[in-house]
């Protein structure tokens, strides 16, 4: 049942493809307009979630910001409480739960509408609780997710809010995005996670060498680069027992270099959009001699992150949408490799369950 695969995060990792290509043509014949009617008139927008779908969140909240000038804000389901007495009539609070059970995001849509806010549901089971309670549900279809590390039903959430946010832009004629371009970036990220998954290999391998004698890493991107590099750090964390953590590359040298030395692990995601700053904080890095590895595309390997870099990913030509969905690819590949390397199941990771439905 793992398809010839040694793990189900293995081939959860390598069904990408067909997830993306399968969450797009699902979302392409489902209605949204009415979904699309209540965001454009939203009078705020918030994503809550949990963990993995936290992250996606955020990325959808950057994109929402910067793609429509919109202001959206994704916050963790349990800290929802923040906002809620603010939360009212005219807001959209969207769900992301790969489950659609975990009782968090469930609480905090729950909340959300008895306060008067619309709820959009984003989730991989149509049949959960999450879609059932909410006023509106748009469906991925990445296929069930049997490892406890969310990876599949990741990119296929990126691709989902990105794709709702193409289709305003599209109904928008005072935005300029081309959303055409957009939708069709969308489309061959099944294509470009198909090649990245090809070429990241080896060199996921080679870090992941690195990483498993270790005991703690950074993960640094800038704007779009800081959930994809959360994400990175969490499944480092869940599934090789190793401390990651992510950081704004911007905000290192505010303290976290401190603990910087002799062959530390500082890995970089540079996507090549309001990112070109990185340059600067791999040479800061590469003072203090850590062992730096970068994920780059690779029309824009140069300058800092060719010299310095003692592995660097090269990710396919491809569109800005497109990076977006795919560069987390490398960095499964890498907590996954790790987990091998030092001897455990990464689809059993100890103190964790899939679901977590108890508060
Ligand atoms: C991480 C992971 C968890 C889930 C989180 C939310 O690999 O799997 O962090 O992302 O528990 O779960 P859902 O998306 O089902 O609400």
């Amino acid at each position: 049942e793992k398809g010839g695969y040694p793990h189900y995060m293995l081939k959860e990792i390598m069904e990408q493809p067909y997830a993306l290509a399968q969450t797009f043509s699902s979302l392409q014949t489902q209605d949204l307009s009415e979904v699309l009617k209540i965001l454009e008139n939203a009078r705020r927008i918030y994503v809550v979630a949990a963990g993995t779908s936290y992250h996606a969140s955020l990325l959808g909240a950057i994109a929402f910001r910067r793609f429509l000038g919109v202001d959206a804000e994704a916050l963790i389901s349990s800290e929802f409480r923040v906002v809620s007495r603010v939360v009212k009539w005219g807001d959209v609070v969207i769900g992301v739960s790969q489950s659609g059970e975990t009782i968090d995001t469930l609480l905090a849509l729950r909340e959300a509408r008895e306060r008067g806010a619309k709820t959009v549901a984003i989730v991989n089971n149509p049949f959960s609780t999450i879609a059932r309670e909410s006023d509106y549900v748009v469906s991925m279809r990445a296929g069930p997710e049997i490892a406890v590390a969310a990876t599949k039903t990741f990119t296929s959430q990126v691709l989902t809010l990105l794709y709702i946010i193409a289709k305003l832009a599209e109904k928008s004629s005072a935005i300029n995005v081309d959303s055409k371009a957009m939708i069709h970036g969308i489309k061959m990220s099944y294509e470009i996670a198909e090649k990245a998954l090809s070429v990241s290999q080896g060199k996921a391998m080679a870090v992941a060498n690195k990483l498993f004698q270790k005991h703690s890493a950074y993960y640094l991107g800038r704007v779009f680069g800081v959930p994809i590099a959360m994400e990175g750090a969490l499944k480092l964390k869940e599934i090789a027992y190793i401390h990651a953590e992510a950081y704004p590359a911007g905000e290192s040298k505010h303290g976290p270099i401190a603990l910087v030395d002799k062959d530390y692990p500082v890995i970089f995601i540079y996507i090549g959009f309001l990112d070109e700053l990185i340059e600067g904080n791999i040479e800061e890095m590469k003072a203090r001699e850590a062992w730096i590895a970068t994920i780059a595309p690779e029309n824009m390997v140069r300058g800092s992150i060719e010299k310095y870099s003692n592995v660097v990913i090269e990710m396919p030509r491809a569109p800005l949408e497109t990076r977006l969905i795919t560069y987390a690819i490398p960095l499964q590949l890498i907590a996954y490799y790790t987990a091998t390397l030092k001897g455990l199941d990464p689809d059993k990771p100890r103190n964790l369950a899939k679901t977590v439905t108890v508060i």
